[in-house]
């Protein structure tokens, strides 16, 4: 099969030297891309800068920011059997990129963010994606009932979510602890390396992919 995997962080330029970024080091996306390809599937693993090797046997498409990312989902979305957008994309990115080095001189300044792209939010609104669509959901606080609304909203047939305000997981941890939130039920996994819960998770994906074909 065909699998789509988004990953690690995107940059939003300010100015020639500076972006607005954030903490994702891109290891469980690159995890689950790896367990994917070493089931025999074709991935293509489109990602914002991280210091990871790309895995073997993984097609890689590099981008920097949020805009890029999006358009390097539409242009290979059509051809995706499954998609899971693990990507720590930006909400925001500012309204303008200054063409020179913003120099100091007021005691503040404000930055004018807009809007970035909600890559996963339009895969079925505007590409008509109609594979298995897989989100993560990194919260704070009210779990479920937060990555439940993800899950509605954008579409997906699974959310893999997250508490990232729990020390020691998530986040630039080499060990995560999620919850599966599917339509009809959630399933807690143990608190695992990513290396192995990216096994366990390919395995619930695939799961789910075949269910919802037989049902189509
Ligand atoms: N995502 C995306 N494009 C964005 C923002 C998020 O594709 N611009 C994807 C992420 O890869 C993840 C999921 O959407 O799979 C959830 O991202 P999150 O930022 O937690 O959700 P939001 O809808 O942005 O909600 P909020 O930030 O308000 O919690």
């Amino acid at each position: 099969m065909n699998i789509l995997v988004t990953a690690g962080p995107t940059r939003e330029p300010i100015d020639p030297v500076r972006f607005i970024g954030n903490r994702s080091s891109g290891k469980m996306g690159y995890e689950i891309a790896a367990a994917f390809a070493r089931e025999g599937h074709t991935v293509l693993l489109v990602s914002g800068p991280t210091s990871l090797d790309v895995p073997d046997g993984v097609d890689f498409l590099p981008v920097e920011t949020a805009g890029e990312m999006h358009e390097a989902v539409s242009t290979h979305i059509g051809r995706m059997q499954v998609a899971v957008f693990a990507a720590a994309v930006a909400d925001y990115m500012p309204s303008k990129v200054a063409k020179e080095k913003i120099k100091k001189s007021a005691e503040a300044l404000t930055l004018e963010l807009v809007r970035a792209p909600d890559i996963l939010g339009t895969c079925r609104s505007k590409h008509g994606f109609a594979g298995t669509l897989v989100g993560f959901a990194a919260e704070t606080e009210n779990l479920i009932a937060n990555a439940r609304e993800k899950l509605t909203r954008k579409q997906c047939d699974l959310i893999i979510a997250n508490d990232v305000s729990k020390p020691g997981i998530g986040f630039e941890s080499d060990q995560n602890e999620v919850t599966l939130v599917y339509p009809d039920r959630i399933e807690q996994l143990p608190l695992a390396s990513k290396h192995d819960l990216a096994h366990q998770l390919v395995r619930a994906i695939l799961m789910l992919h075949t269910e919802k074909s037989a049902t189509h």
